[in-house]
C-alpha cells in the first residue's frame, strides 16, 4: 500500500500507492457484425420459456436464434429450430456518454421442455455465437435449486466485479439465475459501463438467466437541461424480461415462478403506490411455498444518513401480512442482514430466537464501499444480525422443498454469513442461524483501508483543529498541479474540503 518516492523534497518518504484506473478507447465498446452482450433470462414460467438478447452493429438488421435440446453428440443441431429475432435499433449517438448506434436482437424461446438442458446460438445467418447451454426449471417443484443474488455492481465494474461474479460461478455453477438488485452501472446511459458489465460477466450472462431490476443509478437525465431522470436507454433494448409488470413499468417490475418459489422484482425508483397494489395482488394470489421480493432501495438501511421511510411504511405491512420470506436489496454499498419479528410489528425477544418474519438483506458486489450506520436498526422494528463493511459479496440461495439456505460469500469465496429458513405449516418460519460457520465480521477498521491513509498524526491534528468532525474521503493526489492529500471533513451536514501537503500539514 505504501510506496517510496524518490524525487524532490519528498525523497525517501512513504506515500500512498496511487491506483491507475483503466482507460478505454471508444472502439472498445463499439458493436460489430458479430453478436456480443448475449444475455439469457427466463419467462414467467421458467420451466417452459426463456429469452435471449444480443447486440450487433446497426448493419445487421435480420437476426436469428437457433435452439436444440443439448446432447453429448456434437451434431445436436440436427434437431434445432430457428427463430427469427425481434430487432430494435438503439440510436443514442446524440446522448452524452452513450454515443452509440447499435441493433439489439431478442428471441423468446416458447414451449420448452421442463428440466431440460438446451443449447442455443445467435447470429445473422452467417456470423454465429458459440452454442450456449442452459437448463429449464423442472416441473417437480420440490427439487433442490440455487440462484445467485448480488447488490450494486456500479463501480469498478470490469476491474473488480469480474472477479466477484466469476467466483460466484465457481461456488454455484448450477445456479439457475442471478438477481441483480439495481445499480448495475453508475451512469444509466453510459455505454462504456454497460460494456464493462457485459465483459465482466462474459458468457455467464448467456448461461445463467439474468433477473435485473433498476436502481437509482439506472435513472439519469438524458441532457443536462432535462428536468426528469430517464431509465437507462439501454435497459429495454438489452434485457428481455417477463412482460407481466404493472402498466408503464414493464421489464423494470416483473415476476417469475421458479418451482415452489415466486420471486417478484420491484422498481423502487418510481410509482410506489401502483406497485404496492400490484405486489399485494401477486402475494395474495400465489400458492407458492416461498415468496421472495427484490428491489433496490432497502426498507432498513445499512448505511448512515439513509432512510427510505415512505417506501418502508408502504411495503413492510404488505410483506408482513403475506409473510414474505426474504427481501433482497442494494443501494447502501455495505452488508446488512436482519429480520422482523413474526406476525407482529414489534420485536419480541422470545420469538426472535428461532422464529422469524421476513428476513431483509442489503449487499454490495462492486468496488465502492460505504460505512455502516452506527445504531444498526434500532428504532426500526427490526433486528440486524450480521453486517460488513469494505467487502465485496455474492449470495447463493438454495431452496429444497421446505428449506431455504442463504449463504453470503466474499469475493475470495469465504463464507461470510449463513442461515436457514424452515417452513412450518401454519407457523412462522423457523430461523436457524449459522454464524458459527462464517468468518469473523469485517469492518473498515480490520481490513485494508478503503480511503488513502493519511501520514501519521495527521488525523489527530485535523480533529483537534476541527473538533466534532469526521475525516472522510481522503484522497492522495500526485499530478502536475498538486502533490498531497484532499480531505473531506463532515459534521452533521456541515462539510469542509481541505488540502494537505505530503506531510499532512493543512494548506491554507
Ligand atoms: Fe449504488
Ligand atoms: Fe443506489
Amino acid at each position: 500500500m505504501l510506496v517510496s518516492v524518490t524525487f524532490g523534497k519528498t525523497f525517501g518518504q512513504q506515500l500512498p500507492r496511487i491506483y491507475k484506473a483503466p482507460e478505454f478507447d471508444v472502439e472498445w465498446r463499439q458493436p460489430t457484425n458479430h453478436p456480443d452482450r448475449i444475455v439469457l433470462s427466463y419467462g414467467e414460467d421458467p420451466s417452459t420459456t426463456a429469452s435471449v438478447t444480443w447486440r450487433t452493429s446497426s448493419e445487421i438488421d435480420t437476426a436469428y436464434a437457433e435452439i436444440a435440446i443439448a446432447t453429448a453428440a456434437p451434431k445436436f443441431w440436427r434437431n434445432a429450430s430457428t427463430i427469427k429475432a425481434v430487432t430494435t435499433t438503439f440510436d443514442a449517438l446524440e446522448i452524452n456518454e452513450a454515443e452509440v448506434l447499435a441493433n439489439y436482437h431478442s428471441v423468446w424461446f416458447p414451449d420448452l421442455k421442463s428440466g431440460t438442458t438446451y443449447a442455443y446460438r445467435v447470429g445473422d445467418g452467417k456470423r454465429w455465437s458459440e452454442w450456449i447451454q442452459f437448463k429449464t426449471a423442472p416441473m417437480e417443484s420440490k427439487d433442490r435449486f440455487s440462484f445467485l443474488y448480488v447488490g450494486d455492481t456500479q463501480n469498478f465494474i470490469l476491474e473488480l466485479w469480474s472477479r466477484l461474479i466469476r467466483e460466484s460461478y465457481k461456488k454455484a455453477p448450477d445456479a439457475r439465475f442471478i438477481v441483480h438488485a439495481g445499480d448495475l452501472v453508475n451512469n444509466a446511459h453510459n455505454e462504456q459501463q454497460w460494456q464493462e458489465w457485459f465483459d465482466a460477466g462474459g458468457w455467464i450472462h448467456g448461461t445463467i438467466g439474468a433477473f435485473p431490476i433498476p436502481g437509482n443509478h439506472e435513472y439519469r437525465n438524458l441532457t443536462p437541461e432535462a428536468s426528469e431522470r430517464s431509465l437507462s436507454l439501454q435497459w429495454k433494448h438489452q434485457f428481455t424480461l417477463p412482460d407481466n409488470g404493472p402498466e408503464g413499468l414493464e421489464e423494470t417490475a416483473y415476476f417469475m415462478d421458479y418451482q415452489n418459489m415466486r420471486i417478484i422484482g420491484l422498481n423502487s425508483n418510481v410509482d410506489h403506490q401502483k406497485q404496492a397494489k400490484w405486489v399485494e395482488k401477486l402475494l395474495s394470489e400465489t400458492d407458492k411455498d416461498w415468496k421472495i421480493v427484490t428491489f433496490h432501495h432497502p426498507l432498513f438501511s445499512a448505511s448512515d444518513g439513509r432512510d427510505n421511510k415512505e417506501w418502508r411504511e408502504l411495503m413492510k405491512p404488505i410483506f408482513d401480512k403475506y409473510e414474505v420470506d426474504l427481501v433482497l436489496q442494494g443501494h447502501d454499498h455495505s452488508y446488512a442482514r436482519g429480520r422482523v419479528s413474526p406476525n407482529e410489528n414489534v420485536l419480541d425477544g422470545v420469538n426472535m430466537r428461532d422464529k422469524t418474519g421476513t428476513v431483509y438483506v442489503v449487499s454490495v458486489s462492486g468496488g465502492k464501499m460505504y460505512g455502516l450506520r452506527k445504531n444498526a436498526w434500532e428504532g426500526y422494528e427490526a433486528q440486524r444480525d450480521r453486517a460488513a463493511e469494505n467487502t465485496q459479496l455474492f449470495q447463493v440461495i438454495t431452496i429444497e422443498n421446505d428449506k431455504l439456505s442463504f449463504e453470503s460469500y466474499t469475493a475470495v469465496g469465504e463464507l461470510y454469513d449463513a442461515f436457514d429458513l424452515i417452513k412450518k405449516a401454519g407457523q412462522p418460519n423457523e430461523f436457524v442461524g449459522r454464524d458459527n460457520e462464517a468468518i469473523a465480521e469485517r469492518r473498515f477498521s480490520n481490513t485494508i483501508p478503503y480511503q488513502d491513509p493519511l501520514p501519521e498524526g495527521a488525523e489527530e491534528s485535523l480533529l483537534s483543529r476541527y473538533p466534532g468532525y469526521e475525516v472522510n474521503g481522503v484522497r492522495f493526489v500526485n499530478d502536475n498541479e498538486f502533490i498531497g492529500y484532499k480531505v473531506r471533513l463532515d459534521k452533521e451536514g456541515e462539510r469542509k474540503e481541505l488540502s494537505l501537503d505530503v506531510n499532512g500539514k493543512i494548506l491554507e
